[in-house]
């Protein structure tokens, strides 16, 4: 975001991440070894930004992800586990940097992904749970990736994120009235941004940076 990223050692930083990709695939998030989808993504994400995803293993990383599908077309942490919006989100966008979207149902994904609107306009993570900011990312970027976001209402959903903004601090919190924090901050702007509105930059709902840096990144 910096442009600073000739400062690094780009291959000692790819050389750590391989290390945590194990044989059949999977990636660990550390040397302690808890293995989920999400720690596919980062690691994607990483060497795809290094320029250094030729050394992944991306059949056997993409082999795992396709364990974690669910019959409803969503993805969970792990095989076997309940699909979640967040995990929909890394496993997706992985997919989409590894270029192997063609292993997603994407009508199926996608209905599962827009019922998770409730009439107060917001999103939720699973059935039953709350509406909260931070699924304006985790929902949103999905189907933007598989260009689907009209199948959410995003007029309904930007009055829910601009409700959660306190006008005190002017940080943004999960729902109205609860306490604003960093973290529902980036994703209800980031969220914003994918819905288009004004003045803010145009946000890669793959990488979570500015298209910019993403269109630099490319050129490298
Ligand atoms: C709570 O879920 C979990 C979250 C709000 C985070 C979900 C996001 C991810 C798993 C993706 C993380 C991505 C990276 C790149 C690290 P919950 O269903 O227990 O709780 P809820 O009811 O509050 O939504
Ligand atoms: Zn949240």
């Amino acid at each position: 975001m910096e442009d600073a990223l000739d400062e690094i050692d780009a291959d000692k930083t790819a050389q750590y991440v391989l290390s945590l990709q194990k044989a059949g695939g999977e990636v660990m998030g550390d040397e302690y070894g808890e293995i989920d989808t999400r720690f596919i993504y980062i690691a994607a994400q990483c060497l795809s930004i290094l320029g250094k995803l030729d050394k992944f293993n991306t059949d056997g990383a993409v082999d795992f992800i396709r364990r974690c599908q669910n019959f409803d077309g969503g993805f969970g942490l792990v095989p076997g586990a309940e699909s979640h919006a967040g995990q929909i989100f890394t496993a997706i966008a992985a997919l989409d940097i590894l270029g192997r979207l063609d292993i997603v149902n994407v009508d199926l994904v996608s209905w599962w992904l827009c019922e998770r609107q409730l009439p107060s306009g917001g999103l939720n993570g699973r059935p039953e749970k709350l509406p909260d900011v931070c699924y304006s990312w985790w929902v949103l970027s999905a189907l933007s990736i598989l260009n689907r976001l009209d199948w959410i209402d995003g007029s309904k959903l930007r009055q829910f994120i601009l409700e959660a903004q306190d006008l005190e601090t002017g940080g943004i919190a999960d729902r109205k009235g609860d306490m604003p924090d960093v973290f529902h901050t980036i994703f209800g702007i980031a969220g914003l941004s994918l819905l288009g509105y004004e003045n803010l930059k145009k946000i890669n709902p793959t990488y979570c940076l500015t298209q910019r840096v993403v269109d630099k990144i490319r050129k490298n």
